[in-house]
């Protein structure tokens, strides 16, 4: 089961327990529903599965909360036309984390330092998710001679990407990573999250030549060790994982 589907069953778990208790509770009182304490029991008990599960604090947060906001929302009388213009801009920027469990979240400058300082020579690189072009355009400023390339498929990032990026890096693709080839390229940089690493290893395996570098930014390949390591140590989103595609 996906993350979001266990922690979805977690959220109908609670609201059916709580409804299934309320319902005989109310009908027998011939009392009206108190909705507010209704959103906050449901809350109550999604945390309280959620920690049993042992699910990271952010979830545990997220299930409190959850049915006590939408209950307050619900009280805002907002028109429901919000709630969609709201739900379109979120799906066109975060197009990723919905589809992929990969957010948008940029690499600075130092990062580009970094990569400059170690590719080689007139490199083929791809940014895999590359955003916004945070990464390509001050890593093409400081290496003209490398062949930059990147590949984005959340619509907003793109678009403003290739806005950016226009007249300075000739290849800024629209579309998923998964269907992109990496045959082509002796460097591939991601900055994504630990959920697709493994796969992608498997893909950079398959489809790059050996002896090519395959950079990820703060997500290690889970089972593999890098060649090498860059940036502060203490910093563990700062830091570069180099491996080198095996023969
Ligand atoms: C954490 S951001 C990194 C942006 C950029 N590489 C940087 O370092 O500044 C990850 C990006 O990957 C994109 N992404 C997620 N899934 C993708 C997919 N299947 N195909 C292409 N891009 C994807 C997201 O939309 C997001 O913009």
């Amino acid at each position: 089961m996906s993350a979001h589907h266990r922690q979805l069953s977690l959220q109908a778990a609670a609201a059916l327990l709580i409804f299934s208790l309320a319902w005989p509770y109310y009908y027998l009182r011939a009392a009206a529903w108190d909705w507010a304490l209704v959103a906050a029991a449901i809350g109550a008990a999604a945390f309280a599965a959620a920690r049993l599960t042992r699910q990271p604090w952010w979830w545990q947060a997220i299930h409190l909360l959850f049915a006590p906001l939408l209950w307050a929302a619900l009280q805002l009388q907002i028109s429901p036309i919000w709630y969609l213009g709201m739900f379109m801009v979120l799906f066109l920027v975060f197009r990723g984390a919905a589809s992929g469990q990969i957010p948008l979240y940029l690499s600075g400058a130092s990062t580009a330092a970094r990569l400059a300082a170690l590719l080689p020579r007139q490199a083929r690189v791809l940014d895999i998710g590359a955003g916004i072009g945070s990464l390509l355009l001050p890593l093409g400023r400081q290496r003209p001679d490398l062949h930059l390339n990147g590949i984005e498929n959340a619509p907003l990032p793109w678009l403003a990407g290739w806005l950016r990026t226009r007249g300075k890096i000739k290849n800024w693709h629209w579309g998923d990573l998964w269907q992109h080839g990496l045959a082509p390229y002796q460097a591939v940089y991601c900055f994504l999250s630990p959920a697709p690493m493994a796969a992608l290893w498997r893909k950079a395996c398959q489809e790059m030549r050996p002896g090519s570098l395959f950079i990820s930014k703060a997500f290690p390949v889970p089972g593999q060790v890098p060649e090498s390591l860059a940036g502060p140590a203490g910093s563990p989103v700062d830091r570069l994982y180099i491996y080198r595609i095996p023969g």
